[in-house]
Protein backbone atom coordinates (compact mmCIF):
# COMPACT_ATOMS: atom_id res chain seq x y z
CA UNK A 1 0.00 0.00 0.00
CA UNK A 2 1.37 3.57 -0.63
CA UNK A 3 1.77 6.41 1.80
CA UNK A 4 -0.86 8.65 2.34
CA UNK A 5 -2.02 11.17 4.52
CA UNK A 6 -6.15 11.20 5.62
CA UNK A 7 -6.98 14.00 7.38
CA UNK A 8 -11.08 14.14 7.44
CA UNK A 9 -11.98 16.99 10.55
CA UNK A 10 -15.36 18.00 9.21
CA UNK A 11 -17.95 16.67 12.12
CA UNK A 12 -20.83 15.22 9.76
CA UNK A 13 -23.89 14.94 11.84
CA UNK A 14 -26.39 13.22 9.47
CA UNK A 15 -30.24 12.55 9.86
CA UNK A 16 -33.65 13.86 10.01
CA UNK A 17 -34.14 17.04 11.88
CA UNK A 18 -30.29 17.94 12.29
CA UNK A 19 -30.55 21.43 10.50
CA UNK A 20 -32.31 22.69 13.78
CA UNK A 21 -28.86 22.35 15.31
CA UNK A 22 -27.55 25.11 13.62
CA UNK A 23 -28.04 27.78 16.16
CA UNK A 24 -26.38 25.13 18.99
CA UNK A 25 -23.23 24.07 16.83
CA UNK A 26 -22.32 27.48 16.22
CA UNK A 27 -23.03 28.83 19.40
CA UNK A 28 -20.47 25.96 20.73
CA UNK A 29 -17.97 26.58 17.91
CA UNK A 30 -18.05 29.94 19.17
CA UNK A 31 -19.81 31.92 16.54
CA UNK A 32 -21.62 34.79 17.61
CA UNK A 33 -22.73 36.72 14.02
CA UNK A 34 -23.36 34.69 11.13
CA UNK A 35 -23.68 35.15 7.53
CA UNK A 36 -26.38 32.56 5.88
CA UNK A 37 -24.97 32.40 2.47
CA UNK A 38 -27.78 30.67 -0.08
CA UNK A 39 -28.39 30.07 -3.95
CA UNK A 40 -31.62 31.49 -5.62
CA UNK A 41 -34.38 30.66 -3.64
CA UNK A 42 -34.95 26.77 -3.10
CA UNK A 43 -33.84 27.10 0.57
CA UNK A 44 -36.46 29.70 1.19
CA UNK A 45 -39.49 27.86 -1.24
CA UNK A 46 -39.06 24.90 0.79
CA UNK A 47 -39.38 26.18 4.09
CA UNK A 48 -35.23 25.36 5.43
CA UNK A 49 -33.96 28.87 5.48
CA UNK A 50 -36.91 29.86 8.49
CA UNK A 51 -36.23 26.81 10.00
CA UNK A 52 -32.50 27.51 9.95
CA UNK A 53 -32.70 31.14 11.22
CA UNK A 54 -35.02 29.96 13.93
CA UNK A 55 -32.56 28.12 15.31
CA UNK A 56 -29.56 30.93 15.43
CA UNK A 57 -32.56 32.94 17.17
CA UNK A 58 -33.21 30.66 19.67
CA UNK A 59 -29.16 29.90 20.20
CA UNK A 60 -29.00 33.64 20.41
CA UNK A 61 -26.98 34.30 17.29
CA UNK A 62 -27.36 37.68 15.12
CA UNK A 63 -27.36 36.42 11.75
CA UNK A 64 -27.03 38.64 8.64
CA UNK A 65 -28.74 36.46 5.05
CA UNK A 66 -27.19 37.02 1.91
CA UNK A 67 -28.81 34.77 -1.13
CA UNK A 68 -28.59 34.69 -4.85
CA UNK A 69 -25.69 32.26 -5.72
CA UNK A 70 -26.14 30.81 -9.05
CA UNK A 71 -24.83 27.57 -10.36
CA UNK A 72 -21.35 27.96 -10.98
CA UNK A 73 -20.74 30.38 -8.48
CA UNK A 74 -20.02 34.16 -9.50
CA UNK A 75 -16.56 36.05 -7.81
CA UNK A 76 -18.74 38.98 -8.14
CA UNK A 77 -21.07 38.00 -5.23
CA UNK A 78 -18.10 36.61 -3.13
CA UNK A 79 -16.68 39.92 -3.50
CA UNK A 80 -20.13 41.41 -2.09
CA UNK A 81 -19.91 38.87 0.65
CA UNK A 82 -16.63 39.82 1.69
CA UNK A 83 -17.36 43.30 1.60
CA UNK A 84 -20.67 42.71 3.53
CA UNK A 85 -18.95 40.14 5.91
CA UNK A 86 -15.84 42.83 7.12
CA UNK A 87 -18.68 45.79 7.07
CA UNK A 88 -21.23 43.60 9.77
CA UNK A 89 -17.94 42.24 11.30
CA UNK A 90 -19.30 38.55 10.81
CA UNK A 91 -16.89 35.15 12.32
CA UNK A 92 -19.04 32.91 11.26
CA UNK A 93 -20.32 31.40 7.98
CA UNK A 94 -22.79 29.07 7.27
CA UNK A 95 -23.67 28.02 3.43
CA UNK A 96 -27.49 26.74 2.98
CA UNK A 97 -27.50 24.65 -0.29
CA UNK A 98 -25.93 22.91 -3.15
CA UNK A 99 -22.11 23.05 -4.38
CA UNK A 100 -22.40 26.61 -5.54
CA UNK A 101 -23.88 27.98 -2.14
CA UNK A 102 -20.94 26.00 -0.35
CA UNK A 103 -18.36 27.21 -2.60
CA UNK A 104 -19.11 30.87 -2.72
CA UNK A 105 -18.71 30.89 1.13
CA UNK A 106 -15.72 29.54 1.26
CA UNK A 107 -14.31 31.90 -1.08
CA UNK A 108 -15.59 34.83 1.33
CA UNK A 109 -14.51 32.77 3.74
CA UNK A 110 -10.73 33.24 2.83
CA UNK A 111 -11.19 36.80 1.16
CA UNK A 112 -12.63 38.31 4.74
CA UNK A 113 -9.01 38.44 6.06
CA UNK A 114 -7.11 38.71 3.14
CA UNK A 115 -5.79 42.48 1.82
CA UNK A 116 -5.25 40.94 -2.10
CA UNK A 117 -8.25 40.06 -3.97
CA UNK A 118 -9.75 36.43 -3.48
CA UNK A 119 -9.31 35.54 -7.37
CA UNK A 120 -5.47 35.62 -6.29
CA UNK A 121 -6.18 31.61 -4.90
CA UNK A 122 -8.19 30.75 -7.47
CA UNK A 123 -5.23 32.03 -10.05
CA UNK A 124 -2.70 30.34 -7.91
CA UNK A 125 -1.44 34.05 -7.33
CA UNK A 126 -0.96 33.49 -3.49
CA UNK A 127 -1.84 30.91 -0.18
CA UNK A 128 -4.59 32.11 2.75
CA UNK A 129 -3.30 32.54 5.57
CA UNK A 130 -6.35 32.42 7.66
CA UNK A 131 -10.05 32.17 7.28
CA UNK A 132 -13.50 32.72 8.89
CA UNK A 133 -14.99 29.17 9.99
CA UNK A 134 -17.30 27.57 7.98
CA UNK A 135 -20.35 25.36 8.48
CA UNK A 136 -22.08 23.33 5.74
CA UNK A 137 -26.13 22.28 5.42
CA UNK A 138 -26.12 20.32 2.19
CA UNK A 139 -29.37 20.62 0.07
CA UNK A 140 -27.94 18.68 -3.02
CA UNK A 141 -25.63 15.15 -2.60
CA UNK A 142 -23.24 16.06 -5.87
CA UNK A 143 -20.20 18.27 -4.83
CA UNK A 144 -18.95 16.59 -1.94
CA UNK A 145 -17.93 20.21 -1.22
CA UNK A 146 -19.54 19.80 2.98
CA UNK A 147 -16.81 18.21 3.65
CA UNK A 148 -14.14 18.88 0.83
CA UNK A 149 -11.19 21.29 0.80
CA UNK A 150 -12.32 22.65 -2.69
CA UNK A 151 -14.20 25.62 -3.70
CA UNK A 152 -15.06 26.41 -7.49
CA UNK A 153 -15.55 29.57 -8.57
CA UNK A 154 -16.39 31.26 -12.21
CA UNK A 155 -14.79 34.97 -12.85
CA UNK A 156 -17.25 37.05 -15.17
CA UNK A 157 -14.43 38.39 -17.09
CA UNK A 158 -13.73 35.51 -19.93
CA UNK A 159 -15.50 33.15 -18.19
CA UNK A 160 -12.75 31.24 -16.44
CA UNK A 161 -14.54 28.22 -13.88
CA UNK A 162 -11.30 27.72 -11.29
CA UNK A 163 -11.25 25.38 -8.24
CA UNK A 164 -8.67 26.29 -5.01
CA UNK A 165 -8.02 23.64 -2.44
CA UNK A 166 -7.10 24.22 0.32
CA UNK A 167 -7.60 22.85 3.83
CA UNK A 168 -8.78 26.14 5.85
CA UNK A 169 -11.68 25.72 3.96
CA UNK A 170 -12.72 22.33 5.39
CA UNK A 171 -16.50 23.31 7.15
CA UNK A 172 -16.06 22.77 11.02
CA UNK A 173 -19.73 20.43 10.84
CA UNK A 174 -22.08 19.74 7.97
CA UNK A 175 -25.69 19.28 8.55
CA UNK A 176 -26.87 16.66 6.79
CA UNK A 177 -30.73 15.82 6.19
CA UNK A 178 -31.19 13.65 3.74
CA UNK A 179 -35.03 15.07 3.76
CA UNK A 180 -33.76 18.03 2.36
CA UNK A 181 -33.15 16.24 -0.97
CA UNK A 182 -37.01 15.53 -1.81
CA UNK A 183 -37.53 18.37 -3.20
CA UNK A 184 -34.07 18.13 -6.18
CA UNK A 185 -35.28 18.53 -9.95
CA UNK A 186 -34.85 15.41 -11.27
CA UNK A 187 -31.71 16.41 -13.62
CA UNK A 188 -30.23 17.67 -10.11
CA UNK A 189 -30.59 14.66 -8.89
CA UNK A 190 -28.99 12.75 -11.56
CA UNK A 191 -26.52 15.42 -12.03
CA UNK A 192 -25.31 14.61 -8.53
CA UNK A 193 -25.31 11.12 -9.18
CA UNK A 194 -23.08 11.62 -11.90
CA UNK A 195 -20.65 13.79 -10.12
CA UNK A 196 -20.86 11.41 -6.91
CA UNK A 197 -19.29 8.81 -9.14
CA UNK A 198 -16.76 11.27 -11.01
CA UNK A 199 -14.97 11.95 -7.91
CA UNK A 200 -14.54 8.36 -6.86
CA UNK A 201 -13.15 7.99 -10.55
CA UNK A 202 -11.30 10.18 -10.99
CA UNK A 203 -9.10 8.81 -8.25
CA UNK A 204 -9.90 4.91 -8.95
CA UNK A 205 -8.83 5.75 -12.47
CA UNK A 206 -4.64 7.22 -11.72
CA UNK A 207 -1.79 6.10 -10.80
CA UNK A 208 -1.10 4.51 -7.52
CA UNK A 209 -0.35 0.47 -7.84
CA UNK A 210 -2.86 -2.25 -5.89
CA UNK A 211 -4.37 0.16 -2.41
CA UNK A 212 -6.65 -3.01 -2.12
CA UNK A 213 -8.70 -1.06 0.79
CA UNK A 214 -9.10 2.19 -0.96
CA UNK A 215 -10.10 0.26 -3.96
CA UNK A 216 -12.29 -1.90 -2.74
CA UNK A 217 -14.06 1.49 -0.73
CA UNK A 218 -14.16 3.42 -4.17
CA UNK A 219 -16.32 -0.12 -5.92
CA UNK A 220 -18.24 -0.48 -2.84
CA UNK A 221 -19.30 3.15 -2.95
CA UNK A 222 -19.91 3.27 -6.90
CA UNK A 223 -22.12 0.06 -6.77
CA UNK A 224 -23.82 1.59 -3.98
CA UNK A 225 -24.30 5.52 -5.85
CA UNK A 226 -25.26 2.82 -9.28
CA UNK A 227 -28.03 0.88 -6.85
CA UNK A 228 -30.15 4.05 -5.10
CA UNK A 229 -29.45 6.43 -7.84
CA UNK A 230 -32.05 5.29 -9.90
CA UNK A 231 -34.52 4.86 -7.23
CA UNK A 232 -34.04 8.66 -6.46
CA UNK A 233 -35.01 9.27 -9.30
CA UNK A 234 -38.17 6.85 -9.62
CA UNK A 235 -39.24 7.59 -5.75
CA UNK A 236 -37.35 10.89 -4.98
CA UNK A 237 -38.82 10.52 -1.29
CA UNK A 238 -37.43 7.13 -0.32
CA UNK A 239 -35.40 8.17 2.56
CA UNK A 240 -33.14 4.97 2.56
CA UNK A 241 -32.05 6.04 -1.46
CA UNK A 242 -31.55 9.70 -0.49
CA UNK A 243 -29.65 8.82 2.69
CA UNK A 244 -27.04 6.51 0.74
CA UNK A 245 -26.49 8.98 -2.47
CA UNK A 246 -26.22 11.71 0.61
CA UNK A 247 -23.73 10.03 2.31
CA UNK A 248 -22.21 8.19 -0.76
CA UNK A 249 -21.49 11.90 -1.98
CA UNK A 250 -19.36 13.27 0.94
CA UNK A 251 -17.06 9.63 0.81
CA UNK A 252 -16.49 10.46 -2.51
CA UNK A 253 -14.93 13.85 -2.42
CA UNK A 254 -13.53 13.90 1.58
CA UNK A 255 -10.51 11.74 -0.49
CA UNK A 256 -11.11 7.98 1.77
CA UNK A 257 -11.92 6.87 -1.55
CA UNK A 258 -8.31 7.71 -3.00
CA UNK A 259 -5.71 7.24 0.03
CA UNK A 260 -2.37 6.28 -1.98
CA UNK A 261 -3.30 7.01 -5.54
CA UNK A 262 -2.05 10.25 -7.32
CA UNK A 263 -5.67 10.73 -8.10
CA UNK A 264 -6.10 12.43 -12.18
CA UNK A 265 -8.97 15.08 -12.17
CA UNK A 266 -8.36 15.67 -16.08
CA UNK A 267 -12.50 14.70 -16.75
CA UNK A 268 -12.87 17.70 -13.67
CA UNK A 269 -10.88 19.83 -15.24
CA UNK A 270 -12.28 19.17 -19.23
CA UNK A 271 -15.66 19.95 -17.91
CA UNK A 272 -14.56 23.21 -16.01
CA UNK A 273 -14.44 24.53 -19.17
CA UNK A 274 -17.40 23.37 -20.65
CA UNK A 275 -19.35 25.06 -17.53
CA UNK A 276 -17.48 27.87 -18.01
CA UNK A 277 -17.96 28.75 -21.73
CA UNK A 278 -22.00 26.98 -21.76
CA UNK A 279 -22.96 27.56 -18.14
CA UNK A 280 -24.16 23.69 -17.83
CA UNK A 281 -24.50 21.98 -14.72
CA UNK A 282 -21.04 20.63 -13.89
CA UNK A 283 -22.50 16.76 -13.41
CA UNK A 284 -24.24 16.81 -16.95
CA UNK A 285 -20.61 18.59 -18.41
CA UNK A 286 -19.14 15.32 -16.68
CA UNK A 287 -21.73 12.60 -18.74
CA UNK A 288 -21.24 14.63 -21.49
CA UNK A 289 -17.15 13.96 -21.19
CA UNK A 290 -15.93 10.98 -19.41
CA UNK A 291 -16.57 8.40 -22.15
CA UNK A 292 -14.26 10.36 -24.67
CA UNK A 293 -11.58 10.98 -21.78
CA UNK A 294 -11.78 7.37 -20.96
CA UNK A 295 -11.15 5.87 -24.49
CA UNK A 296 -8.41 8.50 -24.60
CA UNK A 297 -6.53 7.04 -21.95
CA UNK A 298 -7.91 4.06 -20.88
CA UNK A 299 -4.74 2.27 -22.83
CA UNK A 300 -2.73 3.43 -19.90
CA UNK A 301 -4.15 0.88 -17.45
CA UNK A 302 -6.81 -1.31 -19.11
CA UNK A 303 -7.05 -3.71 -16.80
CA UNK A 304 -7.89 -1.59 -14.34
CA UNK A 305 -10.65 -0.48 -16.84
CA UNK A 306 -11.57 -4.13 -16.75
CA UNK A 307 -11.14 -4.47 -13.20
CA UNK A 308 -13.54 -1.59 -12.65
CA UNK A 309 -15.98 -3.51 -15.24
CA UNK A 310 -16.04 -6.90 -13.19
CA UNK A 311 -16.23 -5.93 -9.88
CA UNK A 312 -18.57 -2.59 -10.14
CA UNK A 313 -20.67 -3.80 -13.23
CA UNK A 314 -20.43 -7.31 -12.77
CA UNK A 315 -18.84 -7.90 -16.31
CA UNK A 316 -17.30 -11.02 -16.61
CA UNK A 317 -13.46 -10.43 -16.65
CA UNK A 318 -12.05 -11.27 -20.79
CA UNK A 319 -8.84 -12.56 -19.62
CA UNK A 320 -7.64 -12.96 -23.16
CA UNK A 321 -8.55 -9.80 -24.23
CA UNK A 322 -9.16 -7.73 -20.96
CA UNK A 323 -9.57 -4.68 -23.34
CA UNK A 324 -13.06 -5.64 -24.40
CA UNK A 325 -13.84 -6.18 -20.42
CA UNK A 326 -12.83 -2.60 -20.15
CA UNK A 327 -14.33 -1.18 -23.54
CA UNK A 328 -18.03 -2.80 -22.52
CA UNK A 329 -17.44 -1.32 -18.98
CA UNK A 330 -16.92 1.69 -20.50
CA UNK A 331 -20.40 1.73 -22.57
CA UNK A 332 -22.07 0.18 -19.54
CA UNK A 333 -21.14 3.52 -17.50
CA UNK A 334 -22.35 5.63 -20.55
CA UNK A 335 -25.62 3.35 -20.29
CA UNK A 336 -26.23 4.51 -16.99
CA UNK A 337 -25.41 8.15 -17.32
CA UNK A 338 -28.24 8.10 -20.27
CA UNK A 339 -30.99 5.79 -18.26
CA UNK A 340 -30.54 8.84 -15.90
CA UNK A 341 -31.42 11.19 -18.52
CA UNK A 342 -27.42 12.64 -18.97
CA UNK A 343 -26.02 13.60 -22.29
CA UNK A 344 -23.27 11.77 -23.13
CA UNK A 345 -21.93 13.83 -25.89
CA UNK A 346 -21.53 17.89 -25.99
CA UNK A 347 -24.26 18.24 -28.57
CA UNK A 348 -26.44 16.68 -26.04
CA UNK A 349 -25.42 18.87 -23.47
CA UNK A 350 -25.66 22.31 -25.28
CA UNK A 351 -28.38 21.40 -27.72
CA UNK A 352 -26.30 21.81 -30.90
CA UNK A 353 -22.80 20.90 -32.13
CA UNK A 354 -19.88 22.45 -30.28
CA UNK A 355 -17.79 25.01 -33.07
CA UNK A 356 -14.21 24.10 -34.02
CA UNK A 357 -13.26 27.30 -32.76
CA UNK A 358 -15.55 26.76 -28.89
CA UNK A 359 -13.42 23.52 -28.86
CA UNK A 360 -10.11 25.03 -29.37
CA UNK A 361 -10.85 27.64 -26.68
CA UNK A 362 -11.66 25.29 -24.36
CA UNK A 363 -8.52 23.35 -24.86
CA UNK A 364 -6.09 26.91 -24.61
CA UNK A 365 -8.02 27.92 -21.65
CA UNK A 366 -7.93 24.61 -19.69
CA UNK A 367 -3.76 24.30 -20.13
CA UNK A 368 -4.01 27.76 -18.36
CA UNK A 369 -3.16 29.52 -21.87
CA UNK A 370 -0.40 26.99 -22.08
CA UNK A 371 0.93 26.84 -18.57
CA UNK A 372 0.34 23.42 -17.56
CA UNK A 373 -1.18 20.15 -18.91
CA UNK A 374 -3.48 17.76 -16.84
CA UNK A 375 -4.03 14.27 -15.56
CA UNK A 376 -2.79 11.61 -14.28
CA UNK A 377 -2.86 8.25 -15.67
CA UNK A 378 -1.99 10.40 -19.16
CA UNK A 379 -0.87 13.78 -19.30
CA UNK A 380 -2.78 16.04 -21.42
CA UNK A 381 -1.67 19.14 -23.42
CA UNK A 382 -3.33 21.10 -25.54
CA UNK A 383 -3.90 18.89 -28.61
CA UNK A 384 -4.81 15.81 -26.66
CA UNK A 385 -7.61 18.25 -24.45
CA UNK A 386 -8.75 19.56 -27.94
CA UNK A 387 -8.98 15.68 -29.56
CA UNK A 388 -11.25 14.67 -26.44
CA UNK A 389 -13.54 17.46 -27.35
CA UNK A 390 -13.44 17.02 -30.87
CA UNK A 391 -14.49 12.60 -29.72
CA UNK A 392 -17.25 14.20 -27.52
CA UNK A 393 -19.00 16.50 -29.76
O1 LIG B 1 -29.99 28.12 -6.20
P1 LIG B 1 -31.12 27.33 -5.65
O2 LIG B 1 -32.43 28.01 -5.71
O3 LIG B 1 -30.81 26.77 -4.27
O4 LIG B 1 -31.30 26.07 -6.64
C1 LIG B 1 -30.28 25.11 -6.86
C2 LIG B 1 -29.64 25.25 -8.25
O5 LIG B 1 -30.54 25.78 -9.17
C3 LIG B 1 -30.93 23.75 -6.96
N1 LIG B 1 -31.11 23.11 -5.67
C4 LIG B 1 -30.16 22.83 -4.74
N2 LIG B 1 -30.70 22.14 -3.72
C5 LIG B 1 -32.03 22.01 -3.99
C6 LIG B 1 -32.28 22.63 -5.24
N3 LIG B 1 -33.52 22.67 -5.79
C7 LIG B 1 -34.51 22.08 -5.11
N4 LIG B 1 -34.34 21.43 -3.92
C8 LIG B 1 -33.11 21.36 -3.35
N5 LIG B 1 -32.93 20.67 -2.22
O6 LIG B 1 -30.03 22.98 -7.72
C9 LIG B 1 -29.36 23.82 -8.66
C10 LIG B 1 -27.89 23.47 -8.68
O7 LIG B 1 -27.27 23.83 -7.47
P2 LIG B 1 -25.69 23.83 -7.35
O8 LIG B 1 -25.35 24.23 -5.98
O9 LIG B 1 -25.11 24.63 -8.47
O10 LIG B 1 -25.33 22.30 -7.64
P3 LIG B 1 -24.16 21.37 -7.12
O11 LIG B 1 -24.36 21.02 -5.70
O12 LIG B 1 -24.06 20.30 -8.10
O13 LIG B 1 -22.86 22.31 -7.19
C11 LIG B 1 -22.24 22.55 -8.43
C12 LIG B 1 -21.02 23.40 -8.23
O14 LIG B 1 -20.08 22.75 -7.38
C13 LIG B 1 -18.81 22.73 -8.03
C14 LIG B 1 -19.19 22.63 -9.47
O15 LIG B 1 -18.12 22.95 -10.33
C15 LIG B 1 -20.33 23.62 -9.56
O16 LIG B 1 -19.84 24.93 -9.68
N6 LIG B 1 -17.99 21.65 -7.47
C16 LIG B 1 -17.50 21.83 -6.23
C17 LIG B 1 -16.68 20.91 -5.64
C18 LIG B 1 -16.15 21.12 -4.26
N7 LIG B 1 -16.29 22.31 -3.72
O17 LIG B 1 -15.55 20.24 -3.65
C19 LIG B 1 -16.26 19.69 -6.30
C20 LIG B 1 -17.05 19.39 -7.53
O18 LIG B 1 -16.27 18.61 -8.37
C21 LIG B 1 -17.57 20.55 -8.29
O19 LIG B 1 -16.58 21.03 -9.19
ZN1 LIG C 1 -17.25 17.28 -9.36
Amino acid sequence: MNSFTFYSPTEVIFGKGVEEQAGEKIKAWGGSRVLVHFGGGSVKRSGLLDRVTASLEKAGLSYILLGGVVPNPHLGLAKEGIELCRREKVDFLLAVGGGSAMDSTKGIAMGVPYDGDVWDFYSGKALPQTALPIAAIPTLAASGSETSTSSVLTHEDGNLKRGFNHSLLRPRFALMNPELLYTLPPYQTACGVVDIMLHTFERFFSPGGENEMTDRIAEALLRTVIQYGPVCLSDPTNYQARSEIMWAGSLSHNHLTGLGRAGDWASHQLEHELSGMYDVAHGAGLAAVWGSWARFVCGQDMLRFARYGTNVWGIPLNYEHPEETAMEAIRQTERFFSSLGMPITITQLIGREPTDAEMREMAIKCTHFGGRKIGGLMKLGEEEIYQIYQNAR
